[in-house]
């Protein structure tokens, strides 16, 4: 983030603080609640908003070598990402073109070639067809290049490898992932994240929809009350701020020392010292900076009431030694999580009682309005 964005972010979080003001939007918003309980809103989300936008499939630490692969499950499809001898990192569906077994079945591991546990056909980490039992007798007017692994839009970026999980052939034109992050990508580039180690990385189960997990994130409204017993301390009541960026979202949630900075020289003034700040990576994709290390947190969704979730802690490399350190911090972000988790699945349970047309979002929610929205563009953009 560049200086002057940095100290204005600073400055407005100060002088909201120093006027008791909060960080408000002109009307409160609603969203009806069979947006987040519907089957149909889910299949219509699978299908214009997760196969069409990039999720974060790795960090390149999973995949830092030529033959290095990993298999994982987006938007409802088996992927394989692997990275090839070129030092590419590709996705392919993992699904053998012959009569479509799941090609690879380990979660990760090396190699430069796959082969099909049915009758051995075998892929190279590029995705070409290299061979066939009998496949001159078998197949004697087919073209072995037309039997490669269906590619899938992929890129690798800001420390990560980025897949839609769509096949090539069915968007029409190449994904413009260049442009799609182009808004937060400067900002997320200075995190150097390709330079962290991930200490932890927890995979869990929440029942709730995705939508109310990342609202969860962007508002400090709750902070107090869901929080008093882990961070709330740490925290101003109810003031955060945010800004859209494109379909993503920069949010900042100030600790209690940033309104203390008003006294010293703006010299010294560094936001990530006095507040977390997520970047939300439209749609699937949360990094939780903190003063000295990244939370990761990466929705799958899998029902309109399940989400499954990543939950990582990135640190930097020169940083990583003293595990201890790192793994208590890693609990603390685990329960702190937990609470708002467990207040997800609350919502979750109570959205199709009756109580509810539609959820109320107050004027100082604002990001979770223009999250929503984020949503409700790319469907219409689309479809
Ligand atoms: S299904 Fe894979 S080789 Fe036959
Ligand atoms: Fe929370």
């Amino acid at each position: 983030m560049n200086r002057t964005l940095e100290i204005e972010l600073i400055d407005e979080l100060i002088a909201l603080k120093s006027a008791r003001g909060l960080f408000l939007e002109e009307d409160i918003g609603h969203a009806p609640v069979e947006r987040y309980a519907s089957d149909d809103q889910f299949d219509t989300e699978l299908e214009l908003v997760f196969r069409r936008r990039p999720h974060l499939a790795a960090h390149v630490s999973e995949l830092a070598k030529p033959g290095d692969f990993l298999r994982v499950d987006l938007a409802g499809r088996p992927v394989l990402v692997t990275r090839g001898k070129d030092g590419v990192a590709r996705a392919f569906l993992n699904v053998c073109r012959h009569r479509g077994a799941q090609l690879v079945g380990e979660n990760a591991g090396c190699q430069n070639r796959f082969t099909c546990p049915y009758h051995a056909w075998t892929y190279a980490s590029s995705g070409e067809l290299i061979s066939a039992p009998h496949f001159a007798s078998g197949f004697p007017d087919a073209d072995k290049t037309q039997f490669g692994l269906t590619a899938m839009p992929t890129y690798e970026a800001l420390g990560f490898v980025w897949v839609v999980p769509s096949p090539d052939s069915s968007l029409g034109a190449p994904f413009d992932f260049k442009n799609y992050f182009a808004p937060i990508a400067a900002e997320v580039s200075e995190l150097d994240l390709a330079d962290h180690v991930q200490v932890a990385n927890d995979r869990i189960s929440v029942a709730a929809n995705w939508k109310i997990i990342v609202e969860g994130g962007i508002e400090a409204y709750h902070f107090k009350i869901a929080h008093r017993d882990t961070i709330a301390p740490f925290f101003e009541d109810n003031l955060s701020s945010f800004r859209s960026l494109g379909a993503h979202m920069r949010s900042i949630i100030p600790r209690v020392s940033l309104a203390r900075l008003g006294d010293s020289p703006r010299d010294g003034w560094r936001l990530r010292d006095h507040a977390n700040t997520l970047y939300s990576l439209f749609p699937t994709a949360q990094f939780l900076v903190q003063q000295d290390h990244v939370v990761l947190i990466v929705a799958n969704p899998l029902a309109a009431d399940h989400t499954e979730l990543r939950i990582a802690t990135l640190v930097p490399k020169s940083e990583a030694g003293d595990s201890e350190l790192w793994m208590r911090n890693h609990a603390i972000t685990r329960t702190t999580l937990d609470e708002d988790f467990a207040l997800g699945e609350s919502i979750q349970r109570g959205l199709t009682s009756g109580a509810n047309a539609k959820l109320t979002f107050g004027r100082f929610e604002g990001a979770l309005t223009a999250f929503n929205q984020s949503v409700a563009d790319t469907i219409a953009a689309v479809s």
